[in-house]
């Protein structure tokens, strides 16, 4: 087991042992009572049957108050530094399965605010326009306009601020440095940031003027910014937000995780279709330098990104799923073939996208929270 990986809100490096993340984190697995009990309200999502959506924190007391009639409300959120990947459409993706699953609203934060802080390289102007391009890759994404609020951190201020003073008045620096590692360095932004991310937890019960409580599907990368939140909730009157935590979205290399700072890794929502199909078609598989081997050994799906893109996203049937895998196996399917069939599901996939994410540059005044 490789013990160099590192798991924090602002840094993903290195083979992620998420089994371990669990057991550090203190989060619980979601295991096979849970998943046949989220069965009922709706067919299960791939993500969660596969076990991509694997953690959680809360779950079952969501469901409870869900079925005594007490609706939760859901929030998400994204971090505007550059433009929206296929890695942060997935959890995006699970988040609109959960409001059509369960009718709830949507609170979904764009932390211009924070890339800010974070990013030596980028002005307010820099991350706030980028806020604006993210959220048409959301709205892109058939949300319901009715249930769904889109706020940008700067232009909701005034709401989020009073909530993110009390949040903050509850955390300490120590614990700050001990959850985030905070140096001496690090400017004074940076360590108030987590209240503002905190503050859409507690959004839905200082609007409803009641607790209400929340449901936050994210990257387990984002879990310490929920579990300082939880710790303070009750103090502050709050209800603690429940989690549901996914797995990082492969790169196309054979990485870990779908970064920004690795282009050929990675697919933009705005990727012309010809240059998605280049990178897929150049994607790290594992498989043999010669047919004759790859026939005679077979491939290795589990290690191959363009498997695991099948299994995140683009092969939703579980049966032509474990198909694909045997096959593979046993060197029936090569990977040219198999890297076809990638790039022209994924090909649909990202004309369609950009389509809808054009046509969402006239719906944004209805999805926005203002001040
Ligand atoms: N910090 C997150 C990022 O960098 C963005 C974010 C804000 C978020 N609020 C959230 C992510 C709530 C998940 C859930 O991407």
């Amino acid at each position: 087991m490789n013990a160099e990986f590192k798991v924090t809100p602002w840094e993903v490096s290195g083979e992620v042992d998420y089994d371990l993340l669990v057991e550090k984190f203190g989060t619980k697995r979601i295991d096979n009572a849970l998943l046949e009990r989220m069965s009922k309200y709706g067919e299960l999502h791939p993500l969660l049957r596969r076990g991509v959506v694997y953690s959680h924190r809360d779950m079952e007391w969501i469901l409870d108050r869900y079925d005594a009639g007490e609706k939760f409300y859901l929030y998400t959120g994204r971090g505007p530094s550059g433009h929206t990947h296929l890695g942060h459409l997935m959890p995006w993706i699970f988040t609109k399965y959960l409001q059509d699953t369960f009718k709830v609203p949507l609170y979904f934060q764009l932390t211009n605010d924070e890339k800010f802080l974070f990013n030596e390289n980028l002005t307010l102007k820099d991350t706030t326009d980028m806020a604006y391009q993210n959220l048409l890759d959301v709205i892109a994404l058939d949300f319901d306009p009715k249930l769904t609020k889109i706020m940008v951190d700067t232009e909701y201020i005034h709401h989020l601020y009073p909530i993110a003073l009390k949040v903050a008045k509850r955390i300490t620096f120590s614990t700050a440095r001990a959850v985030f590692g905070f140096e001496n360095s690090n400017n004074i932004g940076t360590i108030f940031f987590t209240s503002v991310q905190a503050a859409p937890a507690f959004l839905g019960s200082e609007l409803a003027g009641k607790n209400v409580p929340c449901l936050i599907p994210c990257g387990i990368d984002q879990d310490p910014h929920f579990r300082v939140a939880r710790d303070i909730a009750p103090v502050l009157g709050y209800y603690k937000p429940a989690l549901l935590h996914n797995k990082m979205f492969p790169g196309l290399q054979g990485t870990d995780k779908m970064s920004s700072s690795q282009p050929n890794s990675t697919i933009y929502t705005t990727d012309p279709p010809k240059l998605v199909r280049k990178k897929i078609m150049s994607a790290f598989t594992g498989g043999c330098v010669s047919v004759e081997e790859q026939r005679k050994c077979g491939g290795k799906p589990e290690v191959c990104s363009v498997f695991k893109y099948k299994f995140y996203l683009f092969e939703k049937n579980d049966k032509k799923l474990d198909e694909l895998y045997e096959k593979c196996r046993r060197g029936e399917i090569l990977c040219g073939e198999c890297k076809k069939s990638l790039a022209d599901s994924m090909v649909t996939f990202i004309e369609d996208h950009q389509v809808k994410r054009e046509a969402a540059k006239d719906k944004v005044e209805e999805f926005m929270l203002r001040d």
